[in-house]
């Protein structure tokens, strides 16, 4: 069963974001794909890991484009991003600590963690979507906002990549 499918209420109309957003529900439904019976924990990790690289590197890129543009509501919606950085951190460290999983509750905590932030702050940034379009961003410094934040989850959690 697919955990998260893309709805027309996450839709920002801003292409570079609506397609890291459909990138990131992906990332979301295989990780929460491998949790079954035989789990391999260490392969959860490693994607739950990937996704905390993915979300910090959209993040930054998000306030970057909200910042250019003089959003009204930027202070808030970073202030949104930290909370939800906090969260997957917490579900990660929560997972890593658990002796018998619950499925439903992991994949519940995965959607409301996605699902809330995206369907509120980011579909409000089609207001601006005139003004506004994702700048292009080098693909290496992507892979490597990505890289150094999936290392900084790990470490945290008592973890090497
Ligand atoms: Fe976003
Ligand atoms: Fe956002």
């Amino acid at each position: 069963m697919v955990l998260i499918e893309w709805r027309e209420e996450f839709c920002t109309g801003i292409p570079g974001v609506d397609y890291e957003h459909e990138k990131l529900i992906e990332q979301v439904n295989s990780v929460y794909a491998l949790i079954d019976d035989e789990v391999d924990r260490d392969r959860v990790i490693d994607r739950l890991g990937d996704i905390y690289g993915s979300i910090s590197a959209h993040f930054a890129l998000e306030e970057q484009m909200m910042k250019k543009y003089g959003y009204d509501r930027y202070q808030e919606h970073r202030a949104d991003h930290e909370r939800l950085l906090d969260d997957i951190r917490d579900i990660t460290d929560d997972f890593e600590n658990s002796t018998d999983l619950d499925r439903q509750r992991f994949g519940q905590r995965l959607n409301d963690w996605f699902a809330i932030h995206f369907k509120t702050h980011d579909s409000r940034l089609h207001k601006l979507k005139n003004l506004m379009s994702h700048d292009q961003v080098n693909e290496t410094t992507m892979k490597i906002m990505i890289r150094n934040a999936k290392r900084t989850l790990l470490r945290n959690i008592g973890r090497h990549s």
